[in-house]
């Protein structure tokens, strides 16, 4: 039994390291990279093997005992140290070099360099979340937190903004990192080959809680994500039940208003991630915890205990009722 344990999580394990693994590329620029890495990694191989077997041959060819070679100076072997310590890793370390430069050109980053470049989406990073605003035409924009949704098989051009520190966006099975930086806005082209759900976390050291920064990137199909576009720009839903209403009630007169939007009500604060849709996120807290009724509860009694420092206060004013309500109107905010 104990065994059957260990082994369940270690495959448990090893799909969670899958999901967010750069050796398992599941867009074309993460791809790129993993074949740049392949190519690495085998070169390096081979020379260590070629390094043993010359380390073998040196060994069995010695003839006589050490003091025997003495004195060191006779020389010898400069050819060796030319050739193979200088020569050849220069001439490999260039051609890495030059590969790498290549690759990293071809990604779109700066604006300036790459005029081809549409974001639709922008994402700005805060301490410690994701802001995601979808861009377009004025009736078509609408702003979320922490969860992306994308278009499968389209290049998906994103703006990388900070409003406080230096973030990094790493999704590592679409592509590599690029850096969210105060006043100089970064871009970053996406694209999903399969429908799936791909994980990714800030990967620039921001503060208490960096490894709590964490995202998550839906690739859907585009009947699938125009309907999620469409659900995205509605209003918050109506609350339909008593607690629900009662909820709203706290939730407006109450501390959330001020920091939280829900669109087509009266809160409006922006320093918080949009609510409008929190039912239908996967999780809350940046992909920290699971969205559901008890880590609500618990994320709006005891964030500072599930994510110490974050901006969201402690609120114990609630008595259970009230709390339940509130929890109630949050999860029908579909
Ligand atoms: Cu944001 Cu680390």
């Amino acid at each position: 039994m104990k065994r059957a344990c260990a082994l369940a999580s270690l495959l448990l394990l090893s799909g969670c390291q899958r999901s967010q693994s750069t050796l398992y590329p599941k867009g074309p620029a993460a791809d790129r990279i993993a074949h740049m890495s392949w190519l690495m990694l085998i070169l390096f191989l081979a020379i260590t093997a070629f390094m043993w077997i010359l380390i073998t041959w040196a060994i069995s060819r010695r003839r006589g005992t050490l003091a025997e070679h003495e004195p060191v100076d006779v020389g010898g072997g400069q050819g060796w140290i030319a050739w193979g310590g200088l020569a050849f890793p220069l001439s490999v370390l260039c051609v890495l070099f030059i590969l790498g430069l290549k690759l990293m050109a071809s990604f779109p980053v700066h604006d300036s360099h790459h005029h081809d470049l549409h974001p639709t989406i922008a994402i700005i990073g805060r301490q410690w979340w994701w802001e995601v605003q979808y861009l377009g035409a004025p009736a078509q924009r609408f702003t979320t937190a922490n969860e992306i949704h994308i278009p499968v098989g389209q290049p998906i051009d994103i703006e990388l903004r900070s409003l406080d520190v230096i973030h990094s966006f790493w999704v590592p099975t679409l592509h590599g990192k690029v850096d969210l930086i105060p006043d100089h806005p970064n871009f970053i082209r996406i694209q999903a080959d399969h429908e799936g759900v791909y994980t990714g976390t800030c990967a620039e050291y921001c503060g208490a809680q960096h490894a709590h920064m964490r995202l998550v990137v839906l690739a859907q199909q585009p009947a699938d994500y125009d309907a999620w576009v469409q659900g995205q720009l509605q209003p918050g839903a109506e609350p339909a039940t008593d607690a629900a209403r009662r909820g709203e009630q706290i939730f407006m007169a109450g501390p959330c208003s001020m920091c939280h939007q829900v669109r087509g009500t009266l809160a409006g604060g922006r320093v918080a991630p949009d609510l409008t849709h929190i039912a239908s996120r996967l999780n809350i807290a940046a992909n920290s915890y699971p969205n559901n009724d008890a880590y609500l509860e618990a994320w709006i009694t005891h964030a500072q205990s599930l994510k110490p420092e974050a901006a969201m206060p402690n609120l114990t004013q609630f008595n259970g009722q009230q709390l339940r309500d509130l929890v109630a109107y949050l999860r029908q905010l579909k």
